[in-house]
């Protein structure tokens, strides 16, 4: 009984009245911030128009089959814009997408990255990459991530890996060029960019092994953008398999290595490669990179380092062949960087920074072909909190997608856009209409690797080639599996010169 009177004068205490005042404010204070944001966003600003479709699969398969060909997103896009205006929301396997307007949602997207969204991928890609993957990581991991994968591919890195590239840009051409008459481009520019990637990545020369590499890898990429089932015989099923086979093969690799390393019998070559250091030097913290990261990133690496660069290759050798000013232009440049470079007594057949820096207008033939067939055609972030966007109510857990679909083939940027123009890159682009290498933070890391690489082979294809199209009058459909190609992987006639 004692007690409970006890408890009754706490009822009634000083400090009793003071913890009811305090609940009942925090109480308020609570009610109040939910009816404001009731208001301010559910009744006053509405979500984004669009159909949502059916649960889950929403419009997964209008997508997926539009995705085929770069005319086939650009109508799906003019579709649903036309119906809905510049932002609109979709549902593509149970995510609820919001497109973003460009210019400014672009900008509203990859700005606010880290604070308002952060990186966003499908799970099945998440799953074919690998839970380390830097492309996957948002906040401090990925910086983290970043750091140790970015100094091999800053500007002085690049600058000490010119020589080698060079190397083997002149051996890919004596290699698969020479005394050929007929050639399905991409195919041979993949070996080219596969064997630069697996070169620099891990010493790995052409061969039987480099050739498993790209067998797993078209079935890898492929998987990547489809239906994720996860049944025998299906697209997605292959590519976790390829996956798997891709963990074996560097698993093997690793061994190998650490067998040489450990025998002190490393191969010259070997020593410069990033696989070398990543198993040898240790980070800030003394200690070395645990198997699974090295893993996931170096599949990421080749992932991203290879059909990148060859599809942007086959289908600039496209362009070029289909616009005579443009070959004469870009004959003439490398003509004179030759032609500095003897009447200056330096070796013709090396290539310096400067040289690929005076590549100027070749680059713009690059930027041109990456704006009518952008390797990727827009990218994700998934909203962390509740957002207001140009009067709309965008909720947490939404995926917001920046791209460059529309503003690429749009004429209030690009006067004539359907027009394949170089000169058009003398001048900028306006800010976020064009973002071929994405932005934000997880804008491309190996984008100053890319142009060495693609000014390395234009270079030397064009002053010891000529070339012309099997098909001239092909002008599309350009297919998308994922990336842009021709329907015949552009396939040339080529001329020793
Ligand atoms: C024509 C060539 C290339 C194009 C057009 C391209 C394009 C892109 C784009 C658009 C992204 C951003 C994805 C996003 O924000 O969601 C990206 C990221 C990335 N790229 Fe590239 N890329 C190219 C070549 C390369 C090469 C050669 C490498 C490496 C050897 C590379 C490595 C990466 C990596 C590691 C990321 C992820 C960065 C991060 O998440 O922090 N790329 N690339």
């Amino acid at each position: 009984m004692a007690t409970s009177w006890n408890g009754l004068s706490f009822i009634f205490s000083k400090e009793s009245y003071m913890t009811l005042i305090l609940i009942l404010a925090v109480t308020i204070l609570w009610l109040l911030w939910s009816v404001s944001s009731y208001f301010r966003y559910r009744n006053r600003l509405p979500v984004p128009p669009g159909n949502l479709g059916f649960p889950f699969i929403g419009q997964t398969v209008e997508f997926l089959l539009a995705n085929g060909t770069t005319d086939g997103i650009r109508l799906w896009m003019q579709n649903k814009i036309s119906k809905h205006g510049p932002i609109f929301k979709w549902r593509f396997l149970g995510y609820t997408m919001v497109m973003m307007d460009q210019p400014e949602g672009n900008k509203f997207v990859l700005q606010n990255e880290g604070t308002s969204n952060h990186i966003f991928w499908p799970f099945q890609i998440c799953t074919l990459l690998g839970p380390e993957s830097l492309l996957i990581q948002s906040g401090e991991r990925h910086k983290l991530a970043r750091l140790h994968i970015n100094r091999f591919f800053d500007h002085t890195a690049i600058s000490r890996y010119l020589h080698g590239v060079n190397l083997q840009a002149i051996r890919h051409f004596a290699d698969h060029w020479q005394g050929k008459e007929q050639l399905v481009a991409l195919d041979v520019i993949n070996l080219y960019t596969l064997s630069i990637i697996c070169n620099l990545l891990m010493s790995l020369e052409d061969g039987p092994l480099m050739d498993k590499f790209l067998a797993e890898f078209d079935i890898f990429t492929k998987g990547a953008f489809c239906l994720p089932i996860n049944l025998p015989g299906f697209q997605y099923n292959k590519a976790l398999k390829a996956r798997k086979s891709l963990l074996e093969m560097l698993d093997g690799l690793l061994e190998q290595r650490r067998r040489e390393i450990a025998e002190a019998r490393v191969p010259e070559a070997s020593q410069i490669d990033i696989l070398q250091k990543w198993l040898t030097v240790p980070d800030e913290e003394g200690n070395l990179l645990p198997d699974s990261f090295i893993k996931d990133n170096l599949i990421l690496l080749l992932l991203a380092g290879f059909d990148t660069s060859s599809r942007t290759l086959a289908m600039t050798i496209y362009y070029i062949a289909r616009n005579p000013h443009v070959y004469e232009e870009i004959i003439q440049e490398h003509k004179s960087i030759l032609e500095e470079k003897r009447t200056s007594g330096k070796d013709d057949r090396e290539l310096t920074t400067e040289d690929i820096c005076a590549m100027k207008y070749t680059w713009r033939v690059l930027q041109e072909t990456l704006r009518l067939q952008p390797v990727l055609l827009g990218g994700h972030r998934k909203t962390v909190r509740d957002l207001e966007y140009k009067g709309y109510y965008i909720p947490e857990g939404w995926v917001l997608s920046w791209n460059n679909r529309d503003s690429n083939y749009s004429p209030k940027y690009f006067k004539d856009p359907l027009n394949f123009d170089p000169s058009r890159w003398e001048e900028r682009s306006p800010p976020f209409t064009y973002l071929p290498f994405g932005g934000g933070s997880h804008i491309c890391l190996g984008y100053e690797f890319a142009k060495t690489a693609m000014c390395t082979f234009i270079h030397h294809l064009v002053r010891s080639y000529s070339w012309s199209l099997v098909n001239p009058n092909y002008d599309g459909p350009f297919i998308r599996d994922p990336i842009a190609r021709t329907l015949d992987k552009t396939s040339i006639i080529v001329k020793q010169l």
